[in-house]
């Protein structure tokens, strides 16, 4: 059965999982990847991943929408193009928690987003118990994410759940990306905070063909690798 969990809370186990944060944790950790980063390091707080600082290590994060102050980059995905290390640590309000969540709840992990939605496809394509687990915004419903996961339902087959039909038709809705993703709370802060360039970077479908996926975790960080 292919499922949607809409906020982290909906979760249900499952064999595999695929978190959803198109604005922005999974398009930025997707393009740092594609990049040329190593791994990405997702940390469930600021204070654990400021003290994984080290050698080679970008430190990277967002709260509030904006860069961790002493932090080398914030969140923007843009800003991960080009590698300046080995690696990025990464913490974000929503995202990186979500990512280190879903390992309780899957025994594998992969991180989707509209840049790598065929990649995602084709990785999940055939596994029995699928759910897309929306990272959301402070625990409620963001509706980028719903519209990301209702696509990336559009191209699986299979057994859909309530919730899985409910995002395809979210999906169906809108007739381009931008639409979506710009109707939603978390655009209107990028917006308000001079960073609406990134709503249009997060909104190419299919331009990256890397599947990040979690290759281990541990105390509060999971370790995403492609
Ligand atoms: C998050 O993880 O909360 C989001 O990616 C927020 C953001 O856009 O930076």
């Amino acid at each position: 059965v292919l499922d949607v969990a809409f906020t982290r809370a909906d979760v249900r186990p499952a064999d595999v999982a695929v978190v959803i944060d198109v604005l922005r944790a999974t398009s930025t950790i997707t393009q740092a990847l594609a990049a040329g980063y190593r791994q990405v390091i997702c940390c469930d707080s600021i204070e654990r991943a400021g003290s994984m600082r080290g050698n080679g290590r970008v430190l990277a994060g967002e709260k509030d929408f904006m860069p961790v102050e002493g932090f080398d980059l914030g969140n923007s995905p843009g800003a991960f193009a080009e590698p300046r290390g080995a690696e990025v640590v990464l913490a974000t309000t929503n995202g990186s928690p979500t990512i280190v969540a879903a390992t309780e709840c899957a025994d594998e992990v992969l991180l989707g987003s509209l840049l790598n939605l065929d990649a995602v496809a084709e990785a999940v394509a055939g596994a029995c118990e699928v759910t897309l687990v929306c990272s959301g915004t402070d625990g409620r419903l963001s509706l980028e994410d719903a519209y990301g996961a209702g696509r990336l339902v559009a191209r699986l087959e299979g057994e859909r759940s309530d919730a899985a039909l409910a995002a395809e038709c979210i999906a169906a809705y809108y007739g381009e990306p931008m639409e979506a993703l710009n109707a939603g709370v978390d655009a209107a802060a990028l917006r308000e905070t001079g960073q609406e360039e990134d709503i249009a970077w997060c909104a190419r479908e299919s331009v990256l063909d890397v599947v990040p996926w979690v290759t281990r975790v541990e105390d509060g960080v999971a370790y995403v690798a492609r």
